[in-house]
């Protein structure tokens, strides 16, 4: 059974079927997910949904793209939830400058901020970068404090830098696109302590459903196309990456 170590079962995409679906995960071989948020609303969603499933966890943290909403009332809020024992993540955080007006001063002071947060409450981080990444690493050297970089879509130059960092690398349906080159090349280097497969749901369908609305149940996609780059069995990459999900984030 998989573990998606990076969902959003909060979307509104969901609303239709999000309760059948999650009781269907099960029979889908999906043995644990953790839902992760991107605001005060969601991050409550995400406590919500772990405290109505037992094989649900939840992230609580402000996504660079609503940096702008984030207050020190926000963090106090937030580290009331972590307060939550199924709370097991801070995130997701980051950088994003992918979109034009965007406030990169912004986002690094919010990034950073919500980096010392989780370092003093001990709590491991999932970390979104795009279009950031000297930026992103930077304030990870200021800051280091244990976590993941959730789907990784950088060089094996830089992969390297952050697994030598202590960093853990997650990788997401975008692995099984066919323009992915560098993806694959770190998925085919990286050490078998230091990956997560994730849906990133409902974005980022793996192939042969990229397009369509992404669920837990088509990691098994994810699994088997990095089982055939490292060239090992898919159980070998599921037991890997359970084991990583659950010594990262403390769960059992
Ligand atoms: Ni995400």
């Amino acid at each position: 059974m998989i573990i998606d170590s990076h969902s959003h079962y909060d979307d509104t995409r969901f609303d239709g079927d999000r309760e059948e679906l999650l009781l269907g995960l099960k029979n889908q071989n999906i043995e644990k997910i953790i839902n992760v948020g991107y605001n005060l609303e969601s991050s409550k969603m995400a406590v919500k949904l772990a405290n109505t499933y037992d094989f649900c966890y939840a992230a609580v943290g402000f996504h660079p793209s609503d940096a702008k909403d984030f207050t020190e009332n926000e963090a106090r809020k937030l580290i009331e939830l972590t307060k939550d024992p199924k709370v097991v993540c801070w995130g997701e955080i980051g950088l994003d400058y992918h979109y034009d007006n965007i406030n990169k001063e912004q986002q690094k002071a919010v990034f950073l901020h919500q980096m010392e947060i989780a370092k003093e409450l001990k709590i491991p981080v999932a970390i979104h970068t795009r279009d950031a990444m000297a930026d992103t690493i930077e304030i990870v050297k200021k800051c280091q404090t244990p976590g993941v970089f959730h789907c990784y879509s950088g060089s094996l130059e830089i992969a390297k830098e952050l697994v030598k960092l202590g960093y853990y690398i997650s990788f997401s349906g975008t692995v099984t696109y066919k323009n992915a080159k560098n993806v694959k090349e770190v998925a085919k280097w990286i050490p078998s302590d230091k990956y997560l497969i994730e849906t990133d749901c409902p974005y980022l369908s793996p192939e042969p459903l990229r397009g369509t609305r992404n669920d837990s149940s088509n990691l098994k996609y994810t699994a088997q196309h990095i089982a055939e780059l490292r060239n090992v069995s898919v159980e070998q990459v599921v037991r890997e990456t359970n084991g990583n999900t659950k010594r990262l984030f403390g769960i059992v």
